[in-house]
């Protein structure tokens, strides 16, 4: 008998049909006639499959005592037409083998509902909960939507390197990568001879594939990269991670209002496909999680995103008569609290900023006429804030130059990037969507270090 998946058999399984199921028990009912249910889970999808194992199944005496929560088993059985409420089907056992037990005395998942603090603790073992099998599975959904999408659509996925020399974002927020013996140079109390390092020189975890992807996209054409990044930034926010992943498309010829609107298409999808693919997950996230999450996401995919500049939105925050904890002013990075005001209370709709100060955006924007602003771009969303960021680039040579220059950066550190502007530059234009928000925005988990398998933030790498 072929081994089957609980999700598979609960919506095609035909009555009186062989099969073999596999996963680990949820939960196990004794009943005083000498028989027992057992709900099992493979994580396939959320609902058990529930089993039947009658006293006279062979080993059934020994072997059931030991079929407790955690533990796995391999059953063998005939499908039944389901004469309990909440199901098509169930399985009455003809075997039942214990695969491995999971001792109550010690095993950290009972029956009652647990923190999200307690489980991230056990992150080793929470994805065997509801909540966070729900989690993987949007998850795994929100990644295929986004493949999907720029392939349906011709873009190349470019891998761009996690070790490199250079700060895309120019906030030093970057993990060092080293082999030097840190506690030796301590010791001898030298100056560091980078020379000695492995690179030769100062390298790091990369923030942003953004620059690669670049040059790539002034060869290849429309293209992405989708990969794990890395933030030094020491913020313990519901939002920021120190690993995370990103995917961010890079295309020539796209002008700023191009970069939008793909960036509205891209949401929309992902909120599409999850819909469709995750019925069941997206039905608990809404009863259990969150209990707006749909009506979010079925606003968000059938408005018009607003658009307005930086400039506007300030004077709007500024006339607001709303009370905010940081003072808005023209020329600030806009918090969160003012961010989300713009979102959820005044067009409680997707918003899109754009033409930000360039004092506070990265070398790489281009620059406007006015001498104030760049081509900058910021998607914000409801609950989650920022989920895109992303710009028109800096396609002119001298302006790239000397943008370099007043970040403050070293011109023959981006010699390679600069190269693009002196053969054959082509306006293009880019955006990078954080994984994880977007995985916030469709589930309505409150907090990003639920959202990843094993979150690493500022004091935590455990697993
Ligand atoms: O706005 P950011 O910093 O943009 C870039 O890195 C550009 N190079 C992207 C590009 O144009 N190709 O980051 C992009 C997105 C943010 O909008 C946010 O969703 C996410 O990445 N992000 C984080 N997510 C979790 N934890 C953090 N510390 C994050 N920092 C950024
Ligand atoms: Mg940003």
């Amino acid at each position: 008998m072929p081994l089957q998946r609980i999700a598979k058999l609960l919506t095609d399984a035909q009555p009186e049909t062989s099969i073999t199921v596999k996963g680990w028990v949820r939960t196990r009912r004794d009943s005083k006639n000498g028989f027992s249910f057992i709900e099992l889970n493979d994580g396939s999808c959320m609902s058990n499959l529930q089993i039947v194992v009658d006293g006279d199944v062979p080993g059934y005496a020994e072997t059931i005592k030991d079929v407790t929560t955690g533990a796995s088993v391999s059953i063998e059985g005939t499908v039944k037409e389901s004469p309990g409420k909440g199901q098509r089907i169930e399985v009455h056992a003809t075997t039942l083998t214990l695969l491995g037990a999971a001792d109550p005395a010690t095993f950290p998942l009972q029956k009652k509902g647990h923190s999200f603090e307690f489980l991230r603790d056990i992150a080793h073992l929470r994805a065997r909960t509801n909540s966070f099998g729900a989690v993987a599975r949007v998850r795994n959904s929100v990644c295929r939507s986004i493949h999907n999408f720029f392939q349906s659509r011709g873009f190349l996925y470019v891998n761009t390197p996690i070790i490199t020399t250079s700060d895309c974002e120019g906030a030093g927020e970057m993990f060092q990568v080293t082999t030097l013996n840190l506690q030796r140079l301590a010791a001898a109390q030298t100056e560091i001879d980078w020379k000695q390092d492995f690179f030769a020189k100062p390298a790091s975890l990369t923030v942003s594939g953004q620059l690669e992807a670049e040059t790539y996209a002034t060869s290849v054409g429309d293209c992405y990269t989708f990969g794990p990044t890395f933030r030094a930034e020491n913020s313990n926010t519901t939002r920021h991670l120190a690993e995370f992943w990103m995917v961010e498309p890079e295309m020539p010829f796209y002008e700023l209002t191009d970069n939008m609107d793909l960036a509205e298409a891209f949401i929309k999808t992902i909120i599409n496909d999850v819909l469709e693919q995750c019925p069941e997950d997206m039905q608990f996230f809404n009863q259990r999680i969150d209990k707006t999450v749909l009506e979010t996401l079925e606003n968000i995919r059938s408005q018009e995103f607003e658009r307005l500049t930086y400039t506007a939105a300030v004077e709007l925050l500024q006339s607001s008569g709303k009370k905010f904890d940081y003072p808005v002013e023209w020329g600030i990075d806009l918090q969160s609290e003012h961010e989300r005001f713009l979102t959820e209370e005044h067009f409680k709709q997707p918003v899109i900023l754009y033409d930000y100060p360039r004092t506070i955006k990265p070398f790489y924007m281009r620059c406007n006429d006015d001498g104030k602003t760049v081509r900058a771009m910021d998607v914000l969303v409801p609950r989650v804030g920022e989920i895109i960021g992303g710009s028109q680039r800096e396609e002119r040579l001298d302006v790239l130059l000397s943008r370099i220059e007043e970040c403050g950066m070293n011109p023959e550190d981006y010699w390679w990037y600069v190269d693009l502007r002196k053969y054959g530059t082509v306006p293009h234009s880019g955006f990078g969507l954080g994984l994880e928000r977007a995985v916030q925005l469709v589930t309505g988990m409150t907090n990003i270090r639920d959202v990843i398998p094993f979150p690493r933030t500022p004091g935590h790498a455990e697993f």
